[in-house]
């Protein structure tokens, strides 16, 4: 069995479609799941896991996580360990760029191994629920505006992720 599971929610496929790059990348020992259709069950699988999810409204978490997030209480995470990631828009939405990534930061951080933290270089923004410590909490890709950089950030992530993960 894979030993990642990347869990995902999108909207419009953006974040889907990261996802699927991402577990592209990670090769075989990476599978891809929608949120939407996941329970408790299917997180506590993997001994490594990756939550993405894109922001709406004004910092809001992806609809379908908005459901979900609540199920992560229950969810017996060990010595797991757990990256995230988040796209959003920084053009449009300065003051909230990708900060549905931090509020699943802010579910489960005080109980939950969170790796995979992201510089800020070369975004331009005014404020972010996903910021701590002066770097992201995980990787912030930009569709809307640096689409041509989300390729390179999810390689230059990936190698991070690997080493994090052991294998
Ligand atoms: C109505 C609306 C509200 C949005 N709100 C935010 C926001 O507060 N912060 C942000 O960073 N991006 C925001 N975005 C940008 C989306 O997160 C971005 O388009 C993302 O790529 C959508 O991914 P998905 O298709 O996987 O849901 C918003 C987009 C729309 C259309």
């Amino acid at each position: 069995m894979a030993k990642i599971g990347i869990f995902y929610g999108s909207s419009t496929g953006n974040t889907e479609v990261v996802a699927e790059k991402l577990r592209a990348l990670l090769g075989k020992d990476a599978e891809t799941n929608n949120i939407d259709i996941t329970g408790k069950e299917d997180i506590e699988k993997y001994d490594y896991l990756i939550f993405g999810t894109s922001t709406w409204g004004i910092g809001d978490m992806q609809d379908d996580w908005e459901d979900f997030v609540d199920v992560l209480e229950e969810v017996d995470f060990g010595k797991k360990k757990v990256a995230l990631f988040g796209l959003g828009d920084q053009v449009n939405y300065p003051d909230s760029y990708v900060d549905g990534m931090g509020a699943i930061y802010d579910s489960i951080y005080a109980r939950v191994n969170i790796i995979g933290a992201w510089p800020l270089d070369g975004y331009t923004f005014n404020e972010s629920a996903s910021v701590k410590n002066g770097n992201f909490v995980g990787l912030a890709i930009d569709k809307e505006n640096q689409a041509d950089m989300t390729d390179g950030r999810l390689k230059e992530w990936a190698e991070m992720l690997k080493k994090e993960f052991s294998f």
